[in-house]
């Protein structure tokens, strides 16, 4: 067994040996002390970044610094950082004069929770965090080590853009970083947050990756700013209206998860990798469960409403079957007929899709569809289970989403759960209808293990939808209101018989078994231990050609 020496850490981050005397006439030492003190001195240079009066206006914003985000964000002493001195090679617009130790972003590697993750982090103090060539360099070298390790990365942008002085180059590095971003999609889990200004084509780093984070009042991202808009369109909008966090985490979906702070955003960058396995070889990571795996839920039995047209809010269903009531949800506030996120079941981290009868009544819609589609996507890339919990009236139907290509965008999630082959598990709560039956995990589309509530509903559409086509023809030849009344009653009362119910569907095996409701959590524990060991497959392929 190796013995290991206790090292105390100096305010400069170096590690001394107890005991080790400055005081001593070893020549070695004293030759060597005057280049420690060299690197020293560099290492306190580089650590000021722009300079004392830089950081001050950052702090005075209300924003960390970019090395003050790394140290909240990993676990404490892990961080080791990579191109310390790294500096600059413009010699254009007097640049040459203006030399700063890491040239405004900080990269390097540490832990979350004991797990290594690759991070870089915009120095605005610098250049407001502008990037150039080397600036672009340092950020791919720990992109490249965090593929060839499977390890995480995670962006802490706050930008300016591409540092106008560096030109062409500069527009090079961030392609270097694009094609980087592509090569690591899929293969290790990439994570950005926004913490200041990013735009321009700066923004598309970001929308590589697999998820943004936004601060509220201090972030904002576009491809065009609103002066150039202005310009442009005549529209007058402000940067907060046209690229803030309120925006893109419920207008655009840009952004998956808003903070109110950079502190939240932190805590909610390491809460998530909770649920990701380190890359797409690995399973994510199962911890201790004390939450009873059998816990009887009564208050499901009596969740839905005996009238189909009532709503209920899907995450009281989600928070009674998880462990523990926790469910970090992805997109909280945008596309909220469909609510997605991650949770566990004994342990075992899941993605959580379910439709939301509290919000226009859960129907799938052009940006519920895109929504859900990404999320099944990710958790497929990345070895997570899916948990479809069913609840659809059908799609949106209207112009605006004919115009808008609802066509396509829900292909996208019909195609997203086919090709998917983790462990899937659907449970039909209620409604279940048309098209957006079989886009929601049915049967076919290879789900495990498809399980209904006695609520469920499972048809081509509703009764009433379905009598006026059916019937609608005699329905009309009957003068008599009294007549007309009763007679559409009887056929939507035989409609309902047939359709308004499980079992039909479970007549044919496209429902594995009708489950008491307050039997969820076990049920679906259960299916997840027996597909632990899935293994499914599609045929041999350059790539697929999902429904952009
Ligand atoms: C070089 C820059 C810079 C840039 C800011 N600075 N942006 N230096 N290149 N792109 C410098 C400033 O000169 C200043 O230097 C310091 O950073 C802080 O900037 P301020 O303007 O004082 O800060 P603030 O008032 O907070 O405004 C921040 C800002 C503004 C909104 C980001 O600086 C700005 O509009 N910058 C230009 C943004 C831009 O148009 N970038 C190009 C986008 S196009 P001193 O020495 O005074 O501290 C793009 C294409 C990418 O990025 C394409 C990829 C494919």
């Amino acid at each position: 067994m190796v013995s290991s020496l206790k090292y105390a850490v100096s305010s400069s981050g170096v590690k001394t040996r107890p005991g080790a005397s400055p005081h001593t006439n070893n020549p070695n030492l004293m030759a060597n002390e005057n280049k420690i003190s060299e690197l020293l001195e560099k290492r306190e240079k580089a650590k000021l970044g722009g300079g004392e009066d830089r950081i001050r206006s950052q702090h005075k914003k209300g924003k960390y610094t970019a090395r003050e985000r790394i140290e909240k964000l990993l676990d404490e002493g892990s961080f080791e950082e990579y191109d310390m001195f790294v500096t600059h090679r413009c010699t254009d617009f007097g640049l040459e004069n203006e030399l700063y130790l890491g040239d405004g972003v900080v990269t390097g590697r540490g832990t979350i929770d004991g797990r290594v993750v690759f991070v870089f982090s915009q120095d605005f103090t610098v250049f407001g965090g502008s990037l150039s060539e080397t600036f672009a360099r340092k950020i791919c070298k720990i992109m490249d080590q965090a593929i060839k390790v499977g390890a995480p990365v995670i962006g802490i942008n706050d930008s300016g853009g591409a540092r106008i002085q560096e030109g062409v180059n500069s527009l090079a590095g961030y392609a270097e970083i694009f094609m980087r971003n592509i090569a690591a999609s899929g293969v290790v889990p990439q994570i950005s947050a926004i913490f200041g200004p990013c735009a321009g084509g700066a923004v598309y780093s970001p929308a590589l990756t697999d998820f943004v984070v936004m601060s509220e009042n201090s972030s904002y991202m576009f491809v065009t700013g609103p002066k150039v808009t202005k310009t442009v369109t005549g529209e007058d909008i402000s940067t907060e209206d046209l690229g803030g966090a309120s925006i893109h985490s419920t207008k655009s979906g840009v952004a998956h998860f808003r903070s109110s702070n950079e502190d939240e955003g932190i805590m909610l960058i390491r809460k998530l990798l909770e649920y990701l396995p380190q890359n797409n070889l690995e399973d994510p990571i199962a911890t201790e469960c004390t939450d009873p795996i059998d816990r009887l839920e009564d208050s499901l039995n009596e969740i839905v409403p005996a009238n189909p047209n009532q709503p209920y809010d899907v995450k009281d269903v989600i928070y009674r079957i998880v462990d523990d009531q926790q469910f970090l949800e992805v997109h909280q506030y945008y596309a909220k007929n469909i609510v997605v996120g991650f949770a566990k079941f004994n342990g075992m981290p899941c993605g959580i899709v379910a439709n939301q009868p509290n919000f226009l009544a859960g129907v799938l819609d052009i940006e519920a569809s895109r929504k859900a589609a990404r999320f099944v996507r990710f958790c497929d890339a990345f070895n997570i289970p899916i948990i479809t919990l069913v609840d659809v009236p059908g799609f949106l139907p209207g112009s605006n989403q004919e115009y808008g290509g609802i066509i396509i965008h829900g292909a996208k999630l019909l195609f997203a759960y086919g090709e998917a082959t983790v462990p899937k598990i659907t449970i039909t709560l209620r409604k279940s209808y048309g098209g957006a039956h079989d886009v929601m995990g049915c049967k076919q589309l290879r789900a495990d293990m498809n399980y209904a509530w006695p609520s469920a509903e499972i048809a081509v559409m509703g009764p009433k939808g379905a009598i006026e086509i059916l019937e609608g023809k005699k329905i009309g030849e009957i003068q008599d209101a009294r007549e007309k009344v009763k007679y559409v009653g009887e056929k939507e009362l035989e409609y309902k018989n047939k359709f308004a119910n499980p079992y039909d569907a479970a007549k044919y095996g496209y429902i594995d078994d009708v489950i008491e409701p307050r039997n969820t959590r076990f049920r679906i524990i259960r299916a997840l231990q027996t597909l632990a060991t899935k293994k499914d497959s599609l045929p041999p392929k350059k790539h697929n050609n999902i429904p952009l």
